[in-house]
């Protein structure tokens, strides 16, 4: 295979990139966590607006659909391993991005998940874009909130996961201009 490094040839070798599939769904994906979070902040700032349940509304509704897509996404994984990272990269970079990687995942899962049997839990229930979905459980406050807290906690942990795997792919584009950011590019 041709090096990385090789200038000014801008087509990539096929094997060094992540599929198409996997790419639309990282910044997919990317683009629907951020609104998310702001989301959630947003709508818990005015919890008691009159209104605010539209909001809440939608951010369950658009979690389900995220939770459906990290799944496609987790398996689409499983069955397509991407090559590895160039050899000049330290090890201590090559362990840590997968380490910030897989916990990402794990928070992507998570997250969803703590904030569904939250929202099962509460008195409100969950519509998903206004279809109601069966009380399976009967509504207990305390038993929601406890959930709802390690939601919390997740979406900070997301946040600051997501703040150090960008400045590292940022650092690949602009510093070491090692082509690894274009792997996961279109
Ligand atoms: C990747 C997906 C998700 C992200 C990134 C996310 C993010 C957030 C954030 C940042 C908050 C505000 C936390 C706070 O400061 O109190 C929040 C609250 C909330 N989320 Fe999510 N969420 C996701 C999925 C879901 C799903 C699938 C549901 C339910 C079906 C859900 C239900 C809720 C509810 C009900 C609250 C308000 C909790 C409260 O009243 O304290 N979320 N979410």
């Amino acid at each position: 295979m041709e090096t990385i490094r090789d200038a000014g040839n801008l087509s990539l070798p096929a094997a060094w990139r992540y599929s198409g599939v996997a790419v639309l769904l990282h910044w997919l994906l990317a683009l629907l966590i951020a609104g998310m979070v702001g989301l959630g902040w947003y709508m818990t700032a005015i919890e008691d607006d009159p209104g605010a349940d539209k909001y809440f509304n939608l951010h369950k509704s658009i979690g389900i659909v995220i939770f459906g897509l990290v799944l496609i996404r987790a398996v689409w994984r499983i069955g397509h391993k991407p090559s590895e990272l160039p050899a000049s990269l330290p090890k201590w970079e090559v362990a840590m991005a997968s380490i910030i990687q897989w916990l990402l995942y794990g928070c992507m899962i998570l997250l969803p998940v703590t904030g569904f049997i939250g929202a099962l839990y509460s008195k409100a229930g969950i519509a998903f874009f206004g279809i109601s979905l069966p009380a399976w459980v009967l509504p207990n406050h305390d038993t929601a909130e406890q959930f709802f807290e390690v939601h919390e906690a997740l979406a900070w942990a997301l946040v600051v996961l997501v703040a150090i795997h960008t400045a590292a792919g940022l650092k690949h584009l602009l510093v070491n201009r090692d082509r690894v950011f274009q792997r996961m590019w279109f």
